[in-house]
This record gives structure tokens, C-alpha cells and sequence, in this order.
């Protein structure tokens, strides 16, 4: 049976960042990943870094063409009743966030990794935890049609909200938090220049439309829409014409619209597993928590869960030492549940929600509210910068 310290299951942003990080410290890691690599750099994802991320990837040496090619935004902006309103991340909150897609960390990661020697086996099938509450765990799989097993000191799960790695802990052992949203997201990438500077939230009577960028030739656009709908009800035609009618009329007028390279539908949840330590096993990213897409948070609390994962890792083969590894859960949640809190908020604040008149009112008063207030902004720019790695 092949032996490693580390198993990681999954090979999106999570696992491969955490890869990274542990080759670094000398600790060995084997990455399953259930697809291949063509696939997982075709899902087009998140565009938001915070700063503390940004250094992160910088840590882990993946951080160059980040810094040459990432677009830094000093505020973003929302709008709503024909305005639009600027929240300045910098000045408020003393921080800026990088526009860099997800696919091109994917890729800069998966570039590092090759380069590295590491192993990771794509198109790992059926990958079975074992043992995991034990001092020696194993994980089972099949590749090309061959049973394979690891042995392993740890196993980490960085297999998003679909992996099995959650599912392996029995229901007793685990709490679960949730919450389901009307509505999801429909993605449409485009190569056009933005016609806008900064990210554009807008919230319209239509519903909630987002104006973000991938670089100075590519945009980002998401439409809120109903759970039922299916990409291929919505023409290029339809998305950009729906998206003028949401985005306010002065961007309506410069919006140059250019063939899709990608669409998409998400649906938006909130989602918190506790504890994210069970034995042997730690679950990290996706497959610990979702948040609703709104406050541009789900990567990049994914890569904070694997920062302090990977220092824990570290002290343990550096010390013997499993003081942050019991720490881990405790540490990363109370930095989750603040991203949750705030991407719901971001969520209830400029979606269309079907209910009552009186929640209307609360929403269009908060963001009124927001407009005139100082410390509402504070707050809004400081959450969206995102928190310090230490809080
Ligand atoms: P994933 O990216 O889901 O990766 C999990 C990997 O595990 C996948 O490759 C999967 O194939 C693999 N896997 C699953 N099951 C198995 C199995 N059984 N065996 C082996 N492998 C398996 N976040 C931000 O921070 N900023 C944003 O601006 C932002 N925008 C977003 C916009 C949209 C429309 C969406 C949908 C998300 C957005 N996010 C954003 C969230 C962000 O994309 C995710 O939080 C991020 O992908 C999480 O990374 P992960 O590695 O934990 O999980
Ligand atoms: C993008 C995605 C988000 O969820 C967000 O809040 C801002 C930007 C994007 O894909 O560009």
C-alpha cells in the first residue's frame, strides 16, 4: 500500500492551495480528484480577492502573474433607484480587494504543482475514507479501473459542497446549519471591455444584476433568476437586454455586448458544518461552508481555513505539537460565521425577495440607510475587505 503524511480530497482552489503550502513546509501530500484537469479549470467561479488572501498566495509562491495581471479596486459600488452609490473600500477600511478569476489560481497552482513533483490523480473514482477516528487512516479509490489504497497521518477534505468527505462523518457526530435562497445567479462571460470601473451591485425592481470584470478585456455580469430557469432559455440576447434594463441607465447606455464564452446558473445557500475536525479528518472550503455568492467570500475563506490548516500541519511534524490542530475548528469558524453573517446581509439587501410589503420597506430603508451613514459603510467596507488573518 502506498504511504503519504497528508491525503487531500479534491483539487479545486482548496486542496491544490493547501498542496502548495505543505510542499513548502517539506510535509508530503497526494491530491485525489475526482475530475479532470481540463474540467476544473472550466468552472468559471469567484473574481474577489481579499488582501490577507492576496499574501496568502504570495506565502505559498503562487502569487506572480496574480501581481502582474489582477486588477486592484479601491471601492465598489451599489445601485439602486437610478443611482449609484460608492462604497470606498480603501478609504473607509483602510484595505483594497484584486479582481483575479478563480480558473487563473486554479491554474497558477496547478502550474506549481506540476512543477513540483507532487502527485495529484485526476479522475479518481469512488474515493472511500477509512479509518479516519484512528491514528492511522487510509483513503480507497479506483483509477482506470484499479482499486488503489493510501495510507496517510491525515486526511483533509477540500471536496467542495458535493464531496463525500462530510458525508463520510455519521449525522450524530456532525451539526448543520443551512439555509436555501428563492433565487440563484445566471453567469455570462464575455470578451468586451468593461464599460464600468469598479464592481457595480445593483439592486432593481427586476431584481439584482452584478457588474464585475475579469480583466480590462473581459467582463462578468450575473442576473438574479428563478430556480427553475435553464441557461438555455436565456439567449445572449435576452441576458444583455435584461441586464440594461437592471443595471441603471447610465451603464445601459455604454454597455457593449459580445458573445458568450461561458453561462452558468448557481443557486445560492448558506451553509456551516461543525466542528470541521473529526479525528484524523479536517474538512476545508466549500465542503465546511457555503455563502451565497453576494459578498464575494466563499474563496476566500477557503483559503484562510488551508493557511491555518497548514500551519497546524506544520507544528505537528515540526514539534509534535497538536495544540492548533485542536485549535483549527474553533479558529476557522468564528471567522466563517462572520462571512456568513455578512453575505446574508449582502444577500437580503439587494435581492428581490418574494414576501411581504414590510420587508421591502426594511430592505430599502437599510439602503438608505447605508447611503448616509458613515459607520454603515465602514462596516460594509470592512466585511467586504475582508478581516484580518489573525482575528
Ligand atoms: P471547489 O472549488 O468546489 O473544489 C472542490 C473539488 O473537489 C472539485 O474540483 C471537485 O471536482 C472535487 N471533488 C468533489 N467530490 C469529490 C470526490 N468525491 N472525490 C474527489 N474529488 C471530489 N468566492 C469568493 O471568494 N469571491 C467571489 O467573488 C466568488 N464568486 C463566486 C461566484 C459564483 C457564481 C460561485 C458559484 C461561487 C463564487 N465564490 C466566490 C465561491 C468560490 O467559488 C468557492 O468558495 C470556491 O470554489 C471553493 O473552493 P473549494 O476548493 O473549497 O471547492
Ligand atoms: C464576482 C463574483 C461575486 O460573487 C462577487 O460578489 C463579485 C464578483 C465575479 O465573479 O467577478
Amino acid at each position: 500500500m502506498k504511504r503519504t503524511q497528508v491525503v487531500i480530497i479534491g483539487a479545486g482552489p482548496a486542496g491544490l492551495l493547501l498542496g502548495q503550502l505543505l510542499h513548502r513546509e517539506g510535509i508530503d501530500a497526494i491530491i485525489l480528484e475526482q475530475r479532470s484537469a481540463e474540467y476544473v479549470l472550466g468552472r468559471i467561479r469567484a473574481g474577489v480577492l481579499e488582501q490577507g488572501t492576496v499574501e496568502v498566495l504570495e506565502r505559498a509562491g503562487v502569487a506572480t502573474r496574480l501581481h502582474a495581471e489582477g486588477l486592484i479596486h479601491r471601492g465598489v459600488e451599489i445601485g439602486f433607484r437610478g443611482h449609484r452609490h460608492r462604497i470606498a473600500l480603501q478609504a473607509l477600511a483602510g484595505k483594497t480587494v484584486t479582481v483575479y478569476g478563480q480558473t487563473e489560481i486554479t491554474r497558477d497552482l496547478m502550474e506549481a504543482r506540476d512543477g513540483s513533483g507532487a502527485v495529484t490523480v485526476h479522475e479518481a473514482e469512488d474515493v472511500q475514507l477509512q479509518d479516519w477516528d484512528g491514528p492511522r487512516p487510509r483513503v480507497a479509490f479506483r483509477h482506470w479501473g484499479q482499486a488503489r489504497e493510501i495510507a496517510c497521518d491525515f486526511i483533509v477534505g477540500c471536496d467542495g459542497y458535493h464531496g463525500i468527505s462530510r458525508r463520510s462523518v455519521p449525522p450524530e457526530r456532525r451539526r448543520v446549519f443551512e439555509r436555501e435562497y428563492p433565487f440563484g445567479w445566471l453567469g455570462v462571460l464575455a470578451d468586451v471591455p468593461p464599460p464600468w470601473e469598479e464592481l457595480i451591485y445593483a439592486n432593481s425592481e427586476r431584481g439584482f444584476a452584478l457588474a464585475s470584470m475579469r480583466s480590462p478585456t473581459r467582463v462578468r455580469c450575473y442576473l438574479q433568476c428563478n430556480l427553475d430557469e435553464r441557461v438555455e432559455d436565456w439567449s445572449d440576447a435576452r441576458f444583455w437586454d435584461e441586464f440594461r434594463r437592471r443595471i441603471g441607465e447610465e451603464i445601459a447606455e455604454r454597455v457593449v455586448t459580445a458573445p458568450s464564452i461561458e453561462k452558468s446558473i448557481a443557486p445560492l445557500r448558506s451553509f456551516v458544518i461543525e466542528p470541521l475536525r473529526f479525528g484524523r479528518l479536517f474538512l476545508a472550503g466549500d465542503a465546511a461552508h457555503i455563502v451565497p455568492p453576494t459578498g464575494a467570500k466563499g474563496l476566500n475563506l477557503a483559503v484562510s481555513d488551508v493557511f491555518y490548516l497548514h500551519e497546524a500541519l506544520r507544528d505537528f511534524y515540526r514539534e509534535r505539537s497538536e495544540r492548533a490542530l485542536d485549535a483549527y475548528s474553533a479558529k476557522c469558524l468564528s471567522r466563517v460565521w462572520k462571512a456568513e453573517r455578512f453575505s446574508w446581509w449582502m444577500t437580503r439587501q439587494l435581492h428581490r425577495f418574494p414576501g411581504d410589503a414590510f420587508d421591502q420597506r426594511m430592505q430599502e430603508s437599510e439602503l438608505e440607510y447605508l447611503f448616509v451613514s458613515r459607520a454603515a459603510q465602514t462596516s460594509m467596507a470592512e466585511n467586504y475587505v475582508g478581516l484580518p488573518l489573525d482575528s
